[in-house]
């Protein structure tokens, strides 16, 4: 008998993950999250296998920083006093055996998830997608994305070749035990991202990856009123009406504070990648429609006559002469 060509195999994976797939959360708003729990339960309604790995505390800001902690056991009590002081720095939601809390940053949160969570205790090894999310507050321009920690658990798992979307609503922060009912804007939140994690699913190409090698995306919505159908879902690029910080000093008291800085900056909104036709993702989510831009995790320049010309300044270091 022939043994199964491995690249066959793994094709037939492929297929059949396009109606249940194995997704991971995970979030930078800790794994107590009203907006994480929801998705988790409308991602599960689909008949999908999903697995909460995510912090054991809130670690918002934290960008793509993989900070493993160096205590065995938690030094405090986790997010919402879910999980005692005492109890080891990685495990399991007492109540459901699928919830897992690590205390690490977002992108620390990913590997553990990928290297120690899921192999060792899940019925699959690798997700096919990996979900970030939804964040409490967008995630809009290139510098928000390099620093958002929900943007960093997603381009982890891109980094580790897995397709991951990133999800960032703009509602305020709910811990899960205290949505009651499925008007609130957690469900919201939760719902509209139910529907664009879906729509990548469901468009996937038969036998290929949701999403190509080196490929995500960074969904942003606005503010939800429960009326979601009338909702517009817009293609957009991460430039364009970005914000980015500048330091603003109370002399007073000696000390800064960050604020957009006013008029946008030039540097942070030039478009060098993907169509500079499409709208940019922050007047997308300002204007009360939904983002959504694709994200590649290469940064090297493209192939522009500004590039090839910085290059040929350079040709000498590199020929030697
Ligand atoms: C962590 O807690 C366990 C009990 O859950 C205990 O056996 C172990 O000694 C603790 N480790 C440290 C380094 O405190
Ligand atoms: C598990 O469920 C109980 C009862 O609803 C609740 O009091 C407790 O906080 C839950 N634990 C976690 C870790 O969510
Ligand atoms: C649902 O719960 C929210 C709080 O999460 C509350 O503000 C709202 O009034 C509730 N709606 C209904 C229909 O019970
Ligand atoms: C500057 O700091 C002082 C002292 O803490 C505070 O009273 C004041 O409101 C601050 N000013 C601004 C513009 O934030």
């Amino acid at each position: 008998m022939r043994l199964p060509n491995p690249l066959i195999v793994a094709s037939v994976l492929l297929v059949t993950s396009s109606h249940a797939l194995n997704i991971l959360l995970n979030n930078d708003d800790g794994f107590g999250s009203g907006n994480l729990r929801e998705l988790y339960r409308l991602l599960k309604g689909e008949g999908h296998t999903v697995w909460i790995v995510a912090p054991a505390t809130k670690q918002s800001g934290q960008g793509g920083r993989s900070d493993f902690t160096t205590e065995a056991n938690l030094t405090a009590p986790s997010q919402y006093d879910l999980i005692p002081a005492g109890e080891p720095s990685v495990g399991s939601d007492p109540n459901d055996s699928h919830i897992w809390y690590y205390n690490g940053t977002p992108a620390a949160c990913t590997f553990v998830a990928l290297d120690y969570v899921l192999p060792k205790f899940a019925d699959f090894k690798v997700p096919d997608l990996v979900v970030t999310g939804p964040n409490y507050g967008t995630n809009l321009g290139p510098f928000v994305w390099t620093l958002s920690g929900t943007a960093g658990a997603a381009y982890a798992a891109t980094h580790r070749s897995i397709p991951a979307i990133a999800l960032s609503a703009s509602n305020a922060e709910i811990p899960y035990y205290e949505i009651k009912n499925k008007t609130n804007p957690a469900t919201w939140a939760a719902e509209v991202s139910l529907k664009v994690v879906n729509t990548f699913i469901n468009s996937a190409p038969k036998g290929g990856p949701i999403l190509p090698l080196g490929y995500g995306a960074n969904v942003n919505m606005p503010t939800l009123t429960g009326n979601n159908k009338k909702l517009k879902y817009v293609q957009t690029r991460m430039t364009g009406n970005a914000h980015v910080n500048e330091a603003v000093l109370n002399a007073t008291k000696g000390t800064f504070t960050w604020a957009n800085i006013k008029p946008y900056a030039a540097g942070v909104n030039t478009c060098l990648n993907g169509d500079c036709s499409m709208p940019g993702e922050t007047y997308v989510v300002e204007n009360g429609g939904v983002s959504i831009s694709l994200y590649t995790i290469d940064y090297t320049a493209p192939s522009t006559a500004n590039t090839e010309s910085i290059m040929k300044r350079l040709s000498k270091l590199a020929t030697g002469k």
